[in-house]
């Protein structure tokens, strides 16, 4: 069957918002699988900031390891799960960064502390004691005490574009629904039922 971006969006902000309906916790959340450039798989978490026919949007740090990797090799699949009801969503495709202005608009939505924590923290890197980060807050605090908190040049987004997503819904006796969608080159999505 052929189906439209439009109609896939549909579906992902449907299944979304019933995740969110039903109480979720963090129904947001994803997992981000990349793979490094010595081809190692790596996965984490990370929450859904923006989704449009586009594509998938997460921000994080661009000096931590997953943005090494996706540098190095920029593509990825993300999967949400959400029980109830029991439904999971893939979404693989090529990443791209979102552009400066995106980034600014959200960063500036953000929580003053979260905006000066963007700040002090160095993703993933060793944290020398357990005051450092606090510290490194205060610190920032102390530089913007109020009003705007510019964007910290290693932080920004990361857009995924999808060529491939699929649907699962959990059905009785594991005789579970499953339907994968794949773009085509005119940029409609061919959807395939699987065995679950
Ligand atoms: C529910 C949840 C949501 C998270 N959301 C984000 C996020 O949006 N951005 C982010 O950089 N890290 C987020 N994290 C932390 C990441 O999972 C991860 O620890 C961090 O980004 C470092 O990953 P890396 O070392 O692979 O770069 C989240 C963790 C959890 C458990």
């Amino acid at each position: 069957m052929n189906e439209s971006t439009d109609a896939l969006l549909t579906r992902f902000r449907a299944w979304l918002q019933d995740a969110k309906e039903r109480g979720v916790p963090e129904p947001t959340a994803m997992a981000l699988a990349t793979v490094d450039a010595e081809g190692r798989p790596e996965v984490r978490m990370v929450l859904l900031k923006h989704a449009d026919a586009r594509g998938f949007v997460f921000y994080t740090n661009l000096e931590s390891p997953k943005s090494v990797s996706l540098r190095a090799r920029p593509r990825a699949e993300l999967a949400f799960y959400w029980n109830p009801p029991g439904r999971q969503v893939r979404i693989s495709g090529a990443v791209e960064s979102v552009s400066d202005d995106e980034a600014d608009a959200y960063f500036a939505s953000r929580p003053y502390l979260s905006r000066l924590g963007a700040w002090a923290s160095d993703q993933s890197r060793p944290l020398p004691d357990s005051t450092a980060l606090a510290r490194r807050v205060a610190c920032y605090g102390l530089r913007w005490p109020v009003g705007v908190v510019p964007r910290p040049p290693h932080w920004g987004g990361y857009r995924v574009v999808p060529d491939r997503i699929e649907f699962w819904e959990e059905k009785t006796f594991r005789l579970h629904d499953r339907v994968v969608c794949r773009r085509e080159p005119d940029g409609s999505w061919e959807s395939t039922p699987l065995f679950p």
